[in-house]
């Protein structure tokens, strides 16, 4: 791992994490962000970041220099050149996630991974006008990537198996819990459930059966801690599939199945109701900043993490 060369493209909400993540992991990184002034706050970012971890016994302060020491920042993409892995954090833009790689693929050794954090645009597709196809993943990480250990590794239709078998064995040797999704399916596993939930609770939320709160409070008090141990298909098998299917049966039918976004969750993007960054969204967040929200949730799930890992 020191003597692996990372490169993070893009300094952002889930680069930050990922940079932090790896060099907190022993490896040298590499951080290519294009916007000055965003580039010239990073350090500081993701200091506050190893801050944070330090406070819940994560990662010692000696250990936080020595991670710092380890990244590099610069906004020349030609600075990625000697990397083992490249992982690409820059938005959801299929155009501009294509450009960056075809630039990437003239800097960078043959042997170089090329990886995106796409949250679900199609693998095949931003790797289409590559020459080495065979190089090219998805690591789908979810925020804060520092925090949640699952990493969605997403096979393309011409990554070798070479590729999957390296980037799946480095995941594990850093503590993560990476889960191969062996075909590049929109939304992969995660979101498609994520969705799935969410469009069910936006719904409820419209039909006027339960406020937002009430439909977040059933969720967090009853699947959602139950989640963190058993899975949706191994709490099935809990229940008893015939119980399952009984349900299935009358319950499906009534299920939100719409192809689009629903009228409510239009009218408040149209309103600029677009949640804890302009101040309202299902909820009122002019009370705490961003940053305080943020920092406090994180504060709850890193201790959260220790005693999951301690459980192993
Ligand atoms: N935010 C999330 O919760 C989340 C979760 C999982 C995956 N993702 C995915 O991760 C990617 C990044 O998301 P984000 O939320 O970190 O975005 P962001 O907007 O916070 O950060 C993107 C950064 O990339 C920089 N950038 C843009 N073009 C660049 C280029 N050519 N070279 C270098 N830097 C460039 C921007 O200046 C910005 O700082 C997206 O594909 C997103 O869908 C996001």
């Amino acid at each position: 791992m020191e003597n692996k060369k990372m490169t993070v493209i893009g300094a952002g909400t889930m680069g930050r994490g990922i940079a932090q993540l790896l060099s907190q992991n022993h490896a040298s990184v590499h951080i290519v962000e294009q916007n000055r002034s965003a580039l010239e706050g990073t350090k500081q970012r993701i200091s506050e970041l190893f801050e944070s971890a330090s406070s819940y016994g994560l990662i010692s302060e000696s250990e936080i220099d020595e991670a710092l020491g380890r990244i590099t920042i610069s906004d020349n993409l030609e600075d990625a050149k000697h990397s083992w892995l490249v992982i690409e954090a820059i938005p959801e833009n299929l155009a501009l996630k294509q450009s960056l790689f075809q630039s990437l693929e003239e800097i960078c050794a043959s042997d170089t991974i090329f990886a995106t954090n796409t949250s679900g645009l199609s693998i095949n597709q931003i790797s289409e006008p590559l020459k080495r196809r065979e190089r090219f993943i998805g690591t789908h990480f979810f925020m804060p990537a520092d925090i949640i250990p699952l990493v969605e590794i997403i096979r393309g239709e011409e990554t070798s198996d070479e590729v999957c078998r390296q980037v799946m064995k480095f995941f594990k040797d850093i503590h993560k819990e990476p889960v191969l999704i062996r075909k590049d399916i929109p939304g992969f596993i995660g979101n498609r459930i994520q969705h799935a939930m969410a469009r069910e609770a936006i719904s409820l939320l419209e039909a006027g059966i339960a406020t937002a709160e009430e439909i977040d409070t059933v969720v967090r008090w009853s699947l959602g801690v139950r989640l963190l141990f058993t899975g949706p298909l191994e709490q099935r098998d809990l229940n008893g599939l015939d119980v399952h299917h009984h349900i299935a049966s009358y319950l499906y039918k009534d299920l939100e199945n719409r192809t689009e976004p629903s009228e409510l969750l239009s009218e408040k993007v149209q309103k600029g109701e677009l949640g804890i960054k302009s101040g309202k969204g299902f909820y009122d967040w002019d009370q705490e900043s961003q940053a305080d929200v943020l920092q406090k949730k994180n504060g709850q799930l890193l201790p959260l993490m220790k005693w999951l890992r301690q459980q192993g």
